[in-house]
Parts: structure tokens; C-alpha cells; sequence
């Protein structure tokens, strides 16, 4: 199996989203590093152990570390309007599976990067604040790593801002870090994750697995539906840090396209904008496979079928 590491900030989708990885036999995951993001670093730290808990003996022996507690530069964004306060809106969780591990997550990720040059992938579905500052301790780290994937910014709109997407306005110094960096980079923004959507068929489908992940899951997703309605007029939640996950088992899922990638960092109203360069109108060598399309049935499919293996 691909061994994979795991840096988010759960956050309702990055729970789901590591509930697909532990349900993977494709990837073996070899640690979960929690980053600022969605909810104050000391939650999601939290919920890392209880998303860990929740995929029971997948999980077993995973070690998971608290991260970078801010941005790089900027203040700090969170998103618990659309996560909830707790970050992981559901009844019933259990508590975490053991404390998280000591020392820092950014010496695991370089620590491990460096084990197995050229092996690892590592899953970012929150700010890059954690793998900028990996890039920065350890400047051959983006040599080491076999790919980034990550769920965020976008080829059109964002989500926060009418220009940015969450993740990238959450640490734009980052996510310009790790563009620039030379590593294989993939990006699953928003053009291809607001075209997954858990629909009320969907939700319905997830809680007839007749276990607890699925019916955690659709919990979340219920109370994330609410929130997608009323902002964007939407029939569910998009589910934004699934396919990220997905993208690392299954990159044939999704149609993707190379090219140059830049983080606007000036403020104003483009601040933590990805600007993707469709069409290589600048001549600069592409930086980034960026995610153009997904088959957002088999992706569905795909979760519901793994999910489906879990307690
Ligand atoms: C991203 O922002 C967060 O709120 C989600 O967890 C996801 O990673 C979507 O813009
Ligand atoms: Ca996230």
C-alpha cells in the first residue's frame, strides 16, 4: 500500500475524509498531523484522536501530533460557522483514542519524509501552514516527498472570499511556500469538490451502512447540509476533503490538468487567490497537477463502499 500522511484541520470533511483513508487498503497511513484551520488548533487536535478513534483498529498505533497553532503571517481564520463549534457536530463521539504523541508535527512530517525518499504522500485538506514550515526546517523536503495533494483553492471563485478559497486564505504565505517549493503538487479546489455533493440520497445511503461511521458521518453532513442550503442554495455539503483522499487512492477519478499555479499575497480583494494558468498564457512551467473535472458518482460510490468496512 502507499504509505500517506494525513495534515488537516477537523473540521467535519477532514473527519470523513480520514475515516475514507483508514477504510483504504490502497494507502497505509503512516501518521495524522493536525493544523490550525477550521477550529482552534486545540480542538482539532481533539478531534484528530477521536476521528482516530472512530476508525477503531485501522487506526491502531497511528500516531498523531498537534501542529502549527497559526498562520505564518496573517491573523488567524477559522470556520466554525460552517463546522460547527465543536468542529465535528455529531452525538454519540467517542473520546479520543490516547493523548496525541509529544513533539512536533513538522518534525514528524520531516522526520518520516526523509525515512522513505520519494515514498510518501501526504494528504493536505486544511491551511499549509504545517507543510510550509516542513519545506522551510528542511529545504531537500520537497525532493522527499512522492506528492502533495491538496484540497484547496480553486480554478474559478472561492468560497470565503468571492477570489479565495478557505484553506488558501487561512495561510496564503503558506500555500505560496509550497507552490514555489518544486514538489509534486496536486490541487483538488473548489471547481471539482462543489461538484460532490451530499445530497439527502446520499446522507440516507451513508446511514443505511448500519454502522457508526456512517451514521457519524451522515450526522455531520445533515448539520453541514443545513449550512450549504442556506449559504449557497445547495441540495448538501460538498465534500471537499473526500476527494482529496479520494484523489490520492484514485487520481483516474478526477481529470487533471498541469500548469503554473501562483498564490495572490498582496491584500485587497484577490488576497489567498490561486491563480491557475488555464491556458499558459504566462509561458511559466506548470507547478501543479490541477484538477479540472471528477466523476463525482464513482467518487460517491467509492466512499460509501469503504466507509461501509469501518465500525
Ligand atoms: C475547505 O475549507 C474547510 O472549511 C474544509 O474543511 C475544506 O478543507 C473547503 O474550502
Ligand atoms: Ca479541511
Amino acid at each position: 500500500p502507499l504509505p500517506v500522511i494525513l495534515d488537516g484541520d477537523p473540521g467535519l470533511d477532514d473527519a470523513v475524509a480520514w475515516l475514507l483513508a483508514f477504510a483504504s487498503p490502497e494507502v497505509q497511513v503512516q501518521g495524522v498531523t493536525a493544523v490550525h484551520g477550521n477550529v482552534p488548533l486545540r480542538r482539532g487536535v481533539r478531534n484528530t484522536g477521536v476521528v482516530l478513534a472512530l476508525a477503531g483498529e485501522r487506526a491502531q498505533g497511528v500516531p498523531y501530533f498537534a501542529g502549527a497553532d497559526r498562520p505564518l503571517l496573517r491573523e488567524e481564520l477559522t470556520a466554525t460557522q460552517i463546522h460547527g463549534e465543536t468542529g465535528l457536530p455529531a452525538e454519540g463521539l467517542p473520546e479520543p483514542v490516547r493523548p496525541p504523541e509529544a513533539g512536533h508535527a513538522v518534525d514528524f512530517l520531516i522526520r518520516t519524509l526523509r525515512a522513505s525518499p520519494g515514498q510518501v504522500t501526504l494528504v493536505a485538506s486544511g491551511p499549509l501552514t504545517n507543510v510550509a514550515l516542513a519545506f522551510r526546517l528542511a529545504p531537500d523536503l520537497p525532493q522527499q516527498v512522492r506528492e502533495v495533494v491538496w484540497m484547496g483553492g480553486s480554478t474559478g471563485p472561492g468560497n470565503r472570499t468571492p477570489a479565495a478559497e478557505f484553506n488558501a486564505l487561512a495561510d496564503p504565505h503558506a500555500a505560496d511556500i509550497v507552490f514555489r517549493s518544486g514538489a509534486p503538487l496536486r490541487m483538488v479546489g473548489l471547481n471539482v469538490t462543489m461538484q460532490c455533493i451530499a445530497t439527502p440520497e446520499r446522507l440516507e445511503q451513508l446511514r443505511s451502512l448500519g454502522n457508526r461511521a456512517g451514521a457519524v458521518s451522515a450526522q455531520m453532513l445533515e448539520f453541514y447540509a443545513g449550512v450549504y442550503r442556506e449559504r449557497y442554495g445547495l441540495s448538501g455539503g460538498a465534500l471537499h476533503d473526500p476527494l482529496a483522499v479520494a484523489a490520492a487512492l484514485r487520481p483516474e477519478l478526477l481529470t487533471w490538468r498541469p500548469m503554473p499555479v501562483a498564490v495572490e499575497l498582496n491584500g485587497g480583494l484577490n488576497l489567498g487567490r490561486t491563480v491557475c494558468d488555464l491556458y499558459g498564457v504566462t509561458g511559466q512551467a506548470p507547478n501543479a497537477q490541477v484538477a479540472v473535472d471528477v466523476d463525482a458518482p464513482a467518487f460517491f460510490d467509492l466512499l460509501l463502499e469503504r466507509l461501509g468496512t469501518l465500525p
